[in-house]
């Protein structure tokens, strides 16, 4: 009955009912400008770098910024790109003076301007999905597929922001959002005042613009950009194919054309970040991540469960995971059933070498697996 309710939710049939939300772990004293989650790795990236797993800080430590103190806003942008050494993803990030670096997992920072062939002019902005990587200069634009063939647009004038989806650019200036689609060769301009660009679903078939000011929200909805029927919007984030927004001290969530109340109450006016899964981090001082539907699922499996799946399987088992298979939650459990009592209790090919599984959470396992 509850999952049936929540499905009528999301499929926007009742605005009205919300979408529960729930806090799924939390980063206390952390501020960051930027957020990038990358599997169960989040990098809060501020005046210290915070690397974490789930709610886990790993590394912490001061950025140099090469002036006796650090400004407020040290970071102006950070994506998830397409290692250009080819092995995996590599976080990357512009700062305030117009250098551009790679965050390593242990906290160190790499100046990766020069592989992009710039040794003057500063960086403003950097955005990526799939295998598409744009990186936005004060008049030009840097574009590359594979890491390797770097594409230079010349731009006429400042662009206030950058995003980008797969094989689609969108550039935002003062009186227009323009969008660049690479693989047709074609573009397309919206007019609309002082926004911001974005992409809702980047890395999916049919990524959307979303456009938001300080006046309201618009998404793409055919060759046009339609308002969202929605409050005064304190701040938004893009999440995957969600858009998070906070109106009225409260957190809604869109994931067609209809905002839905997710019962969450925020600070007002607080930061927030999309992470690829769908989930949110919100807060200033103190980072708190909130995913959709969490409380929804079975106490039993969130309190014996759950810490063996966050301590061994999630950094492979998250969505988005390197084992592509989500075991994040606990109807993941109950679907893949039988299927993880053959691999964690009978062949013990799960987890894989190099993890460890003791010998007290295989009886957890088998415990709530075998009842
Ligand atoms: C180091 C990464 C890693 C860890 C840690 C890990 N897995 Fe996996 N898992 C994988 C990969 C990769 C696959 C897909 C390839 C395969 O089937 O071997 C997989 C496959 C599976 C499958 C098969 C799913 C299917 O439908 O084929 C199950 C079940 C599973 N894992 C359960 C677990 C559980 C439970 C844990 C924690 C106790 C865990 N795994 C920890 C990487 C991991």
């Amino acid at each position: 009955m509850r999952l049936a309710l929540l499905l009528l939710a999301a499929c926007g049939g009742a605005g009205t009912l919300p979408l529960a939300a729930a806090p799924v772990s939390a980063l206390a004293d952390v501020h960051a400008d930027q957020v990038v989650t990358q599997g169960d790795v989040t990098y809060a990236l501020g005046a210290q770098l915070a690397i974490a797993r789930g709610g886990n800080v790993t590394t912490l430590v001061p950025v140099d910024c090469g002036t006796p103190t650090c400004p407020a806003h040290v970071w102006t942008s950070a994506a998830a790109i397409p290692a250009l050494d080819g092995d995996g993803r590599w976080i990357v990030a512009t700062r305030f003076d117009g250098t551009l670096w790679r965050i390593r997992l242990d906290g160190e920072l790499e100046a990766i301007g020069t592989r992009f062939g710039i040794t003057r002019e500063p960086f403003r902005a950097v955005a990526s999905a799939g295998s598409t990587v744009a990186v936005l200069l004060d008049r030009g634009l840097l574009v590359t597929g594979d890491g390797v063939h770097i594409t230079r647009y010349d731009l006429d004038g400042t662009k206030a922001s950058l995003a980008v989806a797969q094989d689609r650019i969108a550039l935002a200036s003062p009186n227009a959002i323009s969008v660049w689609n690479l693989a047709a060769g074609t573009r397309r301009t919206f007019t609309i005042e002082n926004a911001h660009a974005g992409f809702l679903d980047a890395d999916g078939k049919a990524p959307r613009l979303v456009a938001s000011s300080s006046r309201g929200i618009w998404i793409e909805h055919g060759a046009k950009l339609e308002p969202l029927e929605v409050g005064t919007v304190a701040a938004s984030a893009i999440a995957g194919a969600r858009l998070w927004l906070e109106v009225g001290k409260r957190l809604y969530v869109v994931t067609d054309t209809t905002p839905l109340d997710t019962t969450v109450a925020s600070a007002g006016n607080e930061p927030m970040f999309g992470a690829p899964n769908g989930d949110v981090w919100v807060g200033d001082h103190g980072l708190r991540r909130y995913s959709l539907g969490a409380s929804t699922g079975d106490p039993t499996w969130t309190a014996k469960i759950q810490p063996i799946f966050q301590r061994v399987c999630a950094h492979c088992h998250l969505p988005g995971g390197d084992a592509d298979i989500d075991l994040s939650t606990s109807a993941s459990w109950t679907l893949e059933h039988d299927e993880i009592v053959r691999r964690v209790l009978v062949t013990k090919t799960m987890p894989p070498a190099g993890t460890v599984l003791t010998d007290d959470d295989r009886g957890t396992l088998t415990s709530w697996l075998k009842p």
